[in-house]
């Protein structure tokens, strides 16, 4: 991997920024980028409260960053603000008329609000919630399709102070209820279906099994997005409440909760090393300043753009870059419900067509599915619109930046590769748009107060090893829900607790630019989707005749990775394909249908140290079909030869 990378970056062509972007865009030069740089990293409070300033507060700081309690950093402490006030209500000064959101359902349905509606809508929403009992501080999960309300109940949320904890709506059953359950959620805001491939999911059903033994759960609060099914849904009495009655008597205005800084806004699960997801804290004014300036740099929000940010709300990058970032920059953004194969390969280009999208942000993955289309699908459609792309979630190939640029891009429009995660909240090292030279694969340099470091286990700096932060910036998480040793451990132990630790390696090159290899826990990033292998582990063992499994995630040429298990039966019991099926159907009823590994081996024995951890490395290795290195510090070498015949028995 070292060597393919190294030889990757030596032969690396550079891509000039282009005049004409810079001298329209919100930061002109690569001067004035040096320049504020240093300034966000040698004054913090200078440059982070002008920043705030931009923004609305019902009342100051005391101190733009305290750092009294290491590593708990507390931002803008002792003001008070409200996100979705500067979201919304901020606005309709200026923007009241100008479109806010634009919505197609997956079958061509389509709404639009204005900043107005927008305000409208998110009152009424509030004023529901509030009727239903739900107070600043109460947790509500949102298990949503990518519908207007999936925005519009986030921001209700944030106005009244209710803690969203959104769960992307792939997850299935179990996924859902352990994260209702560890942060005791109150409330449930679903629908009674959405629209994916042509096929309605289910929502509601979905969420009727989650909750059974979530005591927590008082009511459930059901969106109509189907008009056709909904006669079929299971309504409960007394605790389960049609929206759309529920809200018709509502006002259109409702008072914005005054938030202190430090207040908590949203929990968001994501995988961790161990088999519990964790549930992510971020807190009320850093993340809204941090999501703020980034948008408004890396993206280039003018008033004129149409913005597209095509991830799901259900993932760190919908909340901050679909919702937060681009609506406290007063853009117009474009949400898609459903599959960008439906009804046919040129969805995706026909949004852009359509609506003259201006900035489009995806991932990898999607980016290398749509080459293997083909470009007769994009070339089919006029993207004469565009004029910045973004790429998000997985180290991007430089065959499919390439592509993007030349295809999808024209030439014409800069790539941002934003390198970041669900902890850090905001983008932390990209290029900008116009100013930055860019290398495809690579994410450039640090964004404004972030202070990267890649360091040996040692803590010395190197070109090579683990990706770390110097600094507390605005956005970062400030904990994990009920378990603040966890946070602790996990991101600030390391090099004597100096740095945020990442759990990604990179490379720094000599130009200073950061090229993102990839997790070094046992997280598999498929297709952009965090997964636990310890979690797929657990699910796993569920089923009556295994004993022992182990997941691995292994290079695949679309998804970036792809998963692989390997799984081990209780004596007696033999391996078929009824056995895999269940255990598939086992992860897709627990986990979500996305964590269905692309093969499962059964086996009869795990390559494993002397002093019984597994090697995972090897396994990767006989799904990578590489060599097999050094098999000396097993304890039986030949384990390894069975495992990788049985591997290849399933070609
Ligand atoms: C990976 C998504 C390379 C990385 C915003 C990180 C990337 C994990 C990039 C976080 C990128 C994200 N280049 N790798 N531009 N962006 N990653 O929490 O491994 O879903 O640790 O946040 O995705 O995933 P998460």
């Amino acid at each position: 991997m070292e060597e393919d990378k190294k030889s990757l970056i030596d032969q690396t062509q550079t891509f000039h920024p282009s005049h004409s972007f810079a001298s329209q865009a919100n930061l002109k030069s690569f001067d004035e980028y040096q320049r504020l740089y240093d300034e966000s990293i040698n004054s913090p409070d200078t440059f982070w409260g002008r920043a705030a300033n931009e923004l609305h507060w019902f009342e100051p700081w005391r101190s733009v960053l305290d750092q009294s309690d290491k590593p708990n950093f507390k931002w803008f402490s002792g003001a008070k603000t409200n996100i979705c006030y500067n979201c919304v209500d901020r606005n309709l000064e200026t923007r009241e008329n100008k479109l806010a959101l634009i919505f197609e359902g997956e079958p061509g349905d389509t709404r639009v609000f204005t900043y107005r509606q927008l305000f409208d809508e998110t009152c009424k929403f509030a004023n529901t919630l509030f009727s239903l009992g739900i107070r600043k501080g109460d947790r509500v999960a949102i298990y949503l399709p990518l519908i207007p309300e999936a925005v519009i109940s986030m921001l209700a949320c944030a106005r009244i102070g209710a803690i969203h904890s959104v769960i992307f709506g792939g997850f299935a059953a179990d996924s859902i209820r352990g994260r209702i359950l560890d942060s005791t959620c109150k409330l449930v805001i679903t629908s009674d279906g959405g629209y994916r491939r042509g096929k309605n999911l289910h929502m509601k059903t979905i969420i009727d099994d989650a909750v059974t033994g979530c005591s927590s759960v008082e009511k459930i609060l059901v969106i109509r997005r189907d008009n056709t099914s909904s006669q079929n849904v299971n309504m409960q009495e007394g605790r389960d409440v049609w929206y759309h009655e529920a809200s018709a008597d509502k006002l259109t205005t409702h008072e914005s909760e005054h938030m202190d800084a430090e207040d908590m806004l949203f929990l968001l699960y994501t995988s961790g090393t161990t088999g519990t997801p964790k549930g992510i804290v971020h807190t009320t004014a850093g993340y809204m300043v941090g999501t703020y300036l980034s948008t408004k740099y890396i993206f280039d929000i003018h008033d004129s753009d149409i913005y597209w940010c095509t991830a799901d709300v259900g993932w760190i990058t919908g909340h901050s870059y679909v919702v937060y970032g681009p609506l406290l920059n007063g853009a117009t953004i474009l949400i898609y419900e459903g599959a960008p194969d439906y009804p046919n390969k040129a969805r995706y280009w026909d949004l852009i067509e359509k609506y003259r999208v201006s900035i489009m942000y995806t991932a990898p993955t999607a980016i290398r599915t749509f080459m293997k289309w083909g470009d007769e699908f994009p070339n089919s459609k006029n993207l004469t619109s565009l004029r910045l792309l973004g790429s998000v979630g997985e180290p991007i190939n430089p065959a499919a930046w390439l592509w993007y640029h030349k295809v999808i891009g024209g030439e014409r429009c800069p790539i941002v590769d934003t390198w970041w995660q669900t902890e850090t909240g905001s983008i932390m090292i990209s290029p900008i748009p116009g100013v930055t030279i860019t290398k495809p694969g690579s994410a450039t340099l640090p964004f404004f107060g972030v202070d990267p470091a890649v360091l040996t286990d040692e803590g010395n700096e190197t070109d090579y090893g683990t990706l770390a932060i110097r600094k507390p910036w605005p956005a970062m998480l400030r904990g994990i829900y009920q378990n603040p040793g966890r946070y602790v451990t996990g991101y600030w132990s390391n090099w004597g607790g100096a740095y945020y630790y990442t759990s990604d390696g990179a490379i720094k090159d000599q130009n200073g630019y950061y090229w993102i290899i990839g997790r070094l826990d046992d997280i598999v990033n498929v297709a952009g989707h965090r997964i636990s292998t310890a979690e797929l582990e657990g699910a796993t063992i569920t089923h009556p005749w295994v004993a022992e499994s182990a997941f691995i995630g292994a290079d695949h040429d679309i998804k970036g990775q792809a998963l692989f298990g390997f799984v081990i039966l209780k004596a007696g019991f033999q391996g078929s394909d009824q056995v895999r099926a269940e255990i598939n159907e086992i992860i897709g009823r627990k986990l979500g249908r996305f964590e269905i590994p692309e093969r499962l081996v059964f086996v009869n024995d795990l390559p494993k140290t002397r002093s019984g951890k597994i090697m995972r490395r090897l396994l990767r290795n006989i799904a990578e079909r590489k060599e097999l290195g050094n098999t000396s510090t097993l304890a039986d070498p030949a384990v390894i030869d069975h495992i990788a015949e049985e591997f290849r028995k399933l070609d």
